[in-house]
């Protein structure tokens, strides 16, 4: 896969999850098997980032990237503060900005925007994107539609010649594979990602997704004013209830829009130390599909073993031939 002048060897990103849940031991260890390994930068102090970034640096040879949310009052400083430990992408969700073109421009620094749609897609492209990466309503994390991946992606892969990534409710190499045949050029996993030995969420949060079922999930107007998908834990339960014992007691504005319901930042991060109670555990739909927690390792060949047989039997059948490698 690649993006500007950077290869991959493998088209799997690993999604940049908020709040230290893509620490740099995944990352680290996703990069070591050829994909490219994403720090969510949303969340994290400075110097936090800062060490994020080194530590993963320093343990790996492999792919590091950048996730950051427009949204975030402090996204342009972890831009550069990455840029400046040589990350080798940018990637920006949960909004829109200009800026953060020029400032990759003049790093010499591929940019891929998460898009939801042909019109911010052509507008990426023009403006300098390296790639864009299509979310669709499965995914994790803040959402930008109410479609799914597979209806937005060939429109979105028809609109632009620059590299699409598939992204939302993916999770073996079947998945992979129909993306692929579809006309992206990778995919991005996350709720996959999380469910590893080697995501440092607290071991609760990886147990309540082993153990919850389909309908635990609900859809949720997030304060930041984006649906998530996230479990229906106590919180989320006095949240739709209108209950105003959850409004935050102090409000430091980390966010350039929020509604303040409640503190998002801080239900996400006491969801990452396992707090059933008060955290917010955010999951791409299809949570229920992913059997156990693995290694990071262990799932990269389960997947491109998977993907590779589907590609094989598909694509021998063809016609014209197609080949498409992984
Ligand atoms: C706990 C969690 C936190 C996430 N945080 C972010 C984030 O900060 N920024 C972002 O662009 N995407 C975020 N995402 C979305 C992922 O990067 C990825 O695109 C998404 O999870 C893909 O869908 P999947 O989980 O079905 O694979 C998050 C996802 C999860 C599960």
């Amino acid at each position: 896969m690649k993006i500007g002048d950077t290869i991959a060897d493998h088209p799997i990103i690993q999604g940049g999850m908020a709040v230290s849940v893509s620490t740099s031991e995944l990352v680290v260890a996703v990069a070591e098997e050829g994909g490219i390994g994403v720090i969510g930068g949303t969340g994290l102090s400075m110097d936090d980032l800062r060490c994020q970034m080194r530590e993963a640096r320093a343990g790996t040879k492999g792919l590091l990237g950048l996730n950051i949310m427009v949204a975030a009052r402090n996204f342009k400083e972890a831009v550069l503060v990455s840029l400046k430990e040589k990350v080798d992408i940018v990637i920006a969700g949960a909004g829109f900005s200009r800026d953060v073109f020029t400032i990759c421009r003049e790093w010499k620094t591929p940019l891929v925007t998460m898009v939801s749609s042909v019109k911010v897609a052509r507008l990426s492209e023009r403006l300098g994107a390296a790639a864009v990466i299509v979310e669709g309503c499965d995914a994790g994390g803040h959402l930008g539609t109410e479609e799914k991946t597979i209806d937005l992606l060939p429109a979105i892969c028809e609109a632009v010649s620059i590299p699409v990534i598939a992204a939302g409710g993916f999770v073996d190499g079947r998945d992979i594979a129909q993306q692929l045949e579809l006309g992206a050029a990778g995919v991005q996993l996350g709720t996959r990602f999380l469910l590893s030995d080697e995501c440092t969420v607290h071991k609760n949060f990886k147990e309540l997704l082993i153990t919850s079922k389909a309908s635990d999930l609900v859809r949720i107007m997030s304060p930041v004013g984006l649906p998530a998908n996230a479990i229906l834990t106590p919180l989320v339960k006095k949240y739709l209830a209108g209950d105003s014992s959850i409004e935050p007691q102090s409000c430091d504005g980390c966010l350039k829009k929020c509604g303040r319901e409640f503190c998002i930042l801080e239900a996400l991060r006491r969801a990452r130390d396992g707090d059933y109670e008060r955290g917010l555990f955010f999951t791409g739909k299809r949570f229920p599909d992913i059997a156990a927690v693995e290694p990071v390792k262990k799932i990269f060949s389960d997947l491109l073993q998977e993907t590779r047989i589907y590609l094989d039997r598909v694509l021998k059948t063809s016609t014209p031939p197609r080949q498409l490698v992984i």
